[in-house]
Order: structure tokens, then sequence, then C-alpha cells
């Protein structure tokens, strides 16, 4: 596998009227699932790492160093990222360790404070090529059971804009999209997305892909999304197939590589249902 910057992924699938999914991964089964349904499938993708995620790994360097080995032999363009780092030191890590990749989201901060902090990310990162993406508005939080979306914020289109001009190389926007189950149908606000569009140019991100309807997802892209996150979906099949697999197999012949296995196989599906919906297959050939 090659390790390349988010932006040349990104700017390929905007051309291509696709999009690169990024898929949240915390642990070696979840990176290696992804990785190789993506060769299976000749997709681009991206490793999403949260904060969080990089502690469980162990730290930067061996988030990277996994994805490495575990890619050696694979015919595919990988971006590893860091998805949502909301402190500069997090971002520092990241870059030591050797991500292609970072999120600075402040979307939490004032305005002028989420332009200042972005501005010095992209400045450090562009020294030596990782790509940045922003944040505007807040993507919320459904509650655990999808009941509500907490603390979210539509995206402003001129603050979109007054962010875009900090040199960021893509902007995730707050359309009606949020991390988690969603407990109705989700409805993206396409003319929010169409207001954004007039004003920055560079390519669109949008979190909270668990349970957006593809028809959705697939305008979303036509009107300039070229990176979708995928998180939940892919935790939840993990898990059910290993909870299962604890309640089918005697206690006794339980391996964990046998759960391994099992959670392995099921988000395999969900990871492959995911690059047919953004119409990454096939772009490596
Ligand atoms: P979901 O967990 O809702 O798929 O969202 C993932 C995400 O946006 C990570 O940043």
């Amino acid at each position: 596998m090659r390790v390349v910057p988010m932006k040349a992924l990104l700017d390929r699938a905007h051309a291509g009227a696709y999009a690169v999914p990024a898929f949240n991964v915390c642990n070696m089964e979840m990176m290696q699932c992804v990785l190789k349904t993506a060769a299976q499938e000749k997709s681009p993708v991206i490793l999403g790492i949260h904060p969080l995620e990089v502690t469980y790994f162990g730290g930067a360097q061996v988030a990277v160093a996994t994805a490495k080995a575990l890619g050696q032999d694979l015919d595919i363009d990988v971006a590893i990222h860091l998805d949502h780092g909301d402190e500069e030191h997090l971002v520092m890590q990241a870059l030591r360790g050797g991500f292609s990749s970072v999120m600075f989201d402040g979307s939490s901060l004032p305005l002028e404070h989420n332009i200042a902090r972005t501005r010095w990310v992209v400045e450090t990162a562009h020294m030596i090529g990782v790509t940045v993406e922003g944040e505007i508005g807040t993507i919320g939080m459904t509650t655990e059971f999808g009941e509500r979306i907490e603390n979210a914020h539509l995206s402003d289109p001129v603050s979109a804009q007054r962010l875009a001009e900090t040199g960021i190389d893509c902007l995730a926007v707050a359309i009606g999209n949020a991390h988690g189950f969603y407990a109705e149908e989700p409805r993206l606000r396409f003319d929010l997305v169409e207001q954004i569009r007039e004003r920055v140019k560079i390519p669109l991100v949008l979190h909270g892909g668990t349970g957006i309807p593809t028809d959705q997802i697939q305008h979303a892209i036509k009107l300039g999304v070229a990176k979708m996150n995928i998180g939940t979906a892919l935790r939840y099949a993990f898990v059910s197939a290993v909870k299962e697999t604890c309640d089918t197999e005697p206690v006794r012949d339980l391996a964990l590589m046998t759960l391994g296995r099992a959670g392995m196989q099921r988000m395999a599906e969900v990871v492959r249902d995911y690059i047919g919906i953004v119409m990454s297959n096939n772009r490596m050939a």
C-alpha cells in the first residue's frame, strides 16, 4: 500500500464524482479488515483514527506502523488521518507519528478562534505535506440509542468561506448529519450544501455516515462531498458478531481468534457496502 496525503485522494474523487470512505478504526482487527476489504474492492481508503483511538492503539507511531505492516502487500492508496483532533498537541503527535492527514476540529470554538487555530495547523502540517480538514458548524452526537441529536449547529456558508480561506484542504460540514445512530431518517440540507458550494470550492466532508440513506449520500457527492466518515456501523457489526459468537459457542471453546474473526467477517460486509455506496470501488485499477 502507498500512504499518501489525503488531499491526493480527495482531489481525484472530487474530479471523478465519487467519495473516499473514511472508516474509523481503533485496533488491529478493524484496521486489517478495512485495508483487506478496500484492496479487494480496489478502493482508495482513509483510516480515520480519533485521538481516543490513537491512545487505544498505544500512540500515533504504533497506529502508523501497524497500518504499514498490515498493508505492505496491498496495491491501494491509503491516507492515515487523525479524526477530530481538537488540540494542537494531538495534531503534533499525529504529525510526528507519520499520519498523512489531520483534522483540526475547532467547531466548538468561537469562529475567530477556530479560524486562528486552524490556520496555525494548516501552516504547520502543510510544511511537511500533510493534508488538513477543518470543521464549521457543529456535527452533533445522537444519544446512544439515537433519540436526540445533541449540540448540533448547522454550518453557516459565510463562516465556511472564512474557514476555507485558512488554506484547509477539505471542510467538514454540519448539514443535518450526526455521529451515531439516527432515531429517524436524517434529511440532509442540500439547500445549505449548495449555498456553501457557491463560496467554498474545496472538497466537502460528510461525517456521521452511519444510517444516511444511499440516495442522500450520492446526492451529497454530486454536490461536492468527496469524503464520508463511517464509524458506528462498523463497531456495531463487529461487536454484535462477537456477542453472538459468545452466546452460541461454548465458553471453553472460545479462542480470542474465533471472536476476532467473527467480528472482522461481519464488519467486512459493512465496509464493502459503504465502498459501493460512495462509488469508490475499482478506482485503483
Ligand atoms: P458515525 O459513527 O455516525 O458513522 O460517524 C463517524 C464519523 O463521522 C467519525 O468522525
